[in-house]
């Protein structure tokens, strides 16, 4: 469903991705792990048409997107929960939800459906978003990118600086997201949320990926777990 292909990027002169390339299929959780610095924000971003990849090949269904501007990209059924979260803070957590729905389509998932996937937002539906605790915007940032009903969600550290009961809890919603068949690129560093929700991982290290298998040859790769992921 979506392939990238030798993507390399760059920020003004400083040549960030090195020839990355990974793949996610329709109904599969791919995760993308790597330290900080690694390049996990800059391939998504490259993904979603923030950064061109110069060179490189970005296929979604057949199509090179690659020269697509952000909006465009998101119009084809991509979900973006970005690292920062990005709610916006003065609108309640209803309005979130609402603000990017758009008319028409038929749709897959309504206030209705996201408040039963999130009960802690329902209770606090009429809360600005501000009010919220770091847990309950992570769910918001998700809930709504789901209202844009998207084909493949990518998801940037979802479970950064959450306590782990919280953690547990975003396990469980993605858990049900790849129940539905929604296909997800997970960008994590906690090797335990990759493991429980993922079934293909990328590992990167200075803008390369080094590693790329299953769950369990993940698992047996102490190499790559204390060389590139400090487990
Ligand atoms: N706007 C920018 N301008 C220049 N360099 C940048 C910019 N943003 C990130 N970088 C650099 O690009 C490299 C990759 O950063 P990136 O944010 O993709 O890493 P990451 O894997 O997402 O890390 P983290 O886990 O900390 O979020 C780092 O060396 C970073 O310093
Ligand atoms: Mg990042």
């Amino acid at each position: 469903m979506l392939m990238l292909e030798n993507v390399h990027a760059y920020y003004g002169d400083s040549h960030i991705l090195h020839g990355v390339s990974l793949s996610v299929q329709e109904g599969e959780v791919v995760c993308l792990l790597g330290r900080n610095g690694a390049g996990k924000t800059t391939t998504i971003l490259t993904i979603m048409g923030y950064l061109k990849p110069q060179p490189g090949r970005i296929i979604y269904q057949d199509r090179d997107i690659a020269s697509l501007p952000p909006y465009r990209v998101a119009r084809l059924g991509f979900g973006f929960v970005p690292q920062e979260r990005g709610i916006f803070p003065s609108l309640t957590v209803a309005e979130n939800l609402t603000v990017f729905a758009r008319a028409g389509a038929q749709r897959r998932w309504t206030v209705e459906r996201i408040f039963a996937l999130f009960p802690s937002l329902k209770a606090r539906a009429g809360n600005l978003g501000f009010q919220l605790s770091g847990g309950e915007q992570q769910m918001l940032s998700i809930a709504r990118a789901l209202m844009l009903n998207p084909k493949l969600l990518l998801l940037d550290e979802p479970s950064e600086g959450l306590a782990p009961m919280i953690v547990r809890e975003i396990i469980d919603v993605l858990r049900r997201l790849k129940q539905e068949g929604l296909a997800i690129l997970l960008v994590e560093q906690n090797l335990h949320t990759a493991l429980a929700v993922a079934d293909r991982h990328h590992v990167m290290n200075k803008g390369e990926i080094c590693f790329s298998g299953t769950s369990a040859e993940l698992e047996g790769n102490d190499t790559v777990l204390r060389t590139y992921l400090s487990v």
